[in-house]
């Protein structure tokens, strides 16, 4: 198999499954317990939790485990009626705003441009002339890859008495991020995405922010988020966080190496397509490209049967092959949405693998166009 769908998830790499393993095992006290078992365990815990908040430029304490990014989308947006955020979310962002729009709150959405990106003093303006409580935008979007500029808008926002949410889920471990460069006063995280476990993220908080308990229970995490932690995991997540530090330059030029020679096989083998996203603001491992009069499902399940694993940008989730939502507030016709393919890359991917795909690729296109109706 080819696996080009990093963006959906990564595999789990084998240090982090080494550093888990004991607490799947004989390392299995509850963090909460004041007995050595318990111990071990809450050490763990406060290990990782510093080995991901050193990935942020943020203090441990600032950091709240979650079950992953949704969770922490949908704990930055709660409780807020007057919420600003862009046409181009993760779903986790858009139908949390959505929920608090069907309670009655009101919801701004700030257009792109066709690079699909946002323009600060846009947001500053439409923040001027609302009551907003929050700001919540992404920082790398999951589909193009294209980067937003989030450190103008923070500097700017920071004069407001505006919260400023990034999901920076595809962001976190690609290339930096620094909670006070961004000028963030929450941020949601995944593991899941640099190679470590699913089901576990976290939501970072600037000290003085008011966040409302998200979970009541035993009083874990400052009363913040009861329940027992997800050690494992947890764990998991903060071998994944220390991993990037130290591998995250050299991967980003690997990484950014085979995507231009992903992008410049296609465009020249095959006519007709449009590269989606900012090519100057983009994902080291992320390429999104639009081909004409065929249909991305097909795409999908052509190169599905030679073994090589990509992703549409539809929302199949749904049941039904929209175009993108993202794609179609970049300006692109719903027809060329509705055949673009992601390609995102990650650490064992190689070169020949780049090329096989280039070339398995080609013919599958031909023969979908030849049988297009458009
Ligand atoms: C930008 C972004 N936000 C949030 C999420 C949700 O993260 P999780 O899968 O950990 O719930 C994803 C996952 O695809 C994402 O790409």
């Amino acid at each position: 198999m080819i696996y080009f769908d990093h963006n959906a998830t990564t595999p789990l790499r084998p240090e982090v499954r080494a550093a888990m393993e004991p607490f799947l095992g004989d390392i299995f006290g509850n963090p909460s317990s004041p007995h050595a078992a318990g111990r071990q365990a809450r050490a763990a815990v406060e290990m990782a939790r510093q080995q991901v908040a050193s990935l942020l430029g943020a203090s441990p304490q600032e950091l709240h485990f979650t079950s992953g990014g949704t969770e922490a989308d949908n704990w930055a947006l709660c409780g807020h009626d007057q919420i600003v955020t862009s046409a181009v979310e993760h779903p986790a962002v858009l139908f949390s705003a959505q929920a608090r729009r069907d309670l009655g709150g009101d919801v701004t959405f700030i257009p792109v441009d066709e690079e699909g990106r946002i323009d600060p003093a846009a947001v500053v303006d439409i923040v001027g002339s609302s009551d907003a409580g929050v700001v919540s935008l992404i920082l790398a979007n999951n589909e193009t890859g294209t980067i937003q500029p989030l450190a103008q808008i923070g500097s700017r926002l920071r004069q407001r008495s505006v919260l400023f949410h990034i999901d920076a889920v595809q962001a976190f471990g690609k290339i930096p991020v620094d909670v006070d460069r961004l000028g963030a006063d929450l941020m949601s995280l995944s593991a899941h995405k640099i190679n470590g476990p699913k089901g576990v993220g976290a939501l970072y908080v600037r000290p003085g922010t008011v966040l409302a308990p998200w979970t009541h229970g035993g009083g874990h995490d400052g009363n913040l988020r009861a329940g027992t932690e997800n050690v494992a995991g947890i764990v998991g997540f903060g071998a994944a966080a220390a991993l990037r530090q130290t591998d995250m330059e050299e991967d980003a030029g690997r990484l950014s190496g085979l995507r231009d020679r992903l992008e410049r096989g296609v465009l020249e083998s095959i006519e007709d397509v449009v590269i989606n996203g900012s090519r100057s603001h983009r994902l080291p491992g992320t390429l999104n490209i639009s081909f004409r009069r065929v249909e991305a499902e097909s795409i999908l399940l052509g190169l599905d049967l030679e073994g090589i694993a990509v992703s549409s940008g539809s929302a199949c989730t749904s049941g039904t092959a929209e175009p993108s939502h993202v794609l179609l507030a970049m300006g692109r016709e719903p027809r060329l949405a509705a055949g673009a393919i992601r390609f995102s890359l990650g650490y064992q991917n190689t070169a020949a693998e780049v090329d096989g795909v280039v070339e398995l690729l080609t013919p599958i296109i031909q023969r979908l166009r030849a049988l297009s109706v458009y």
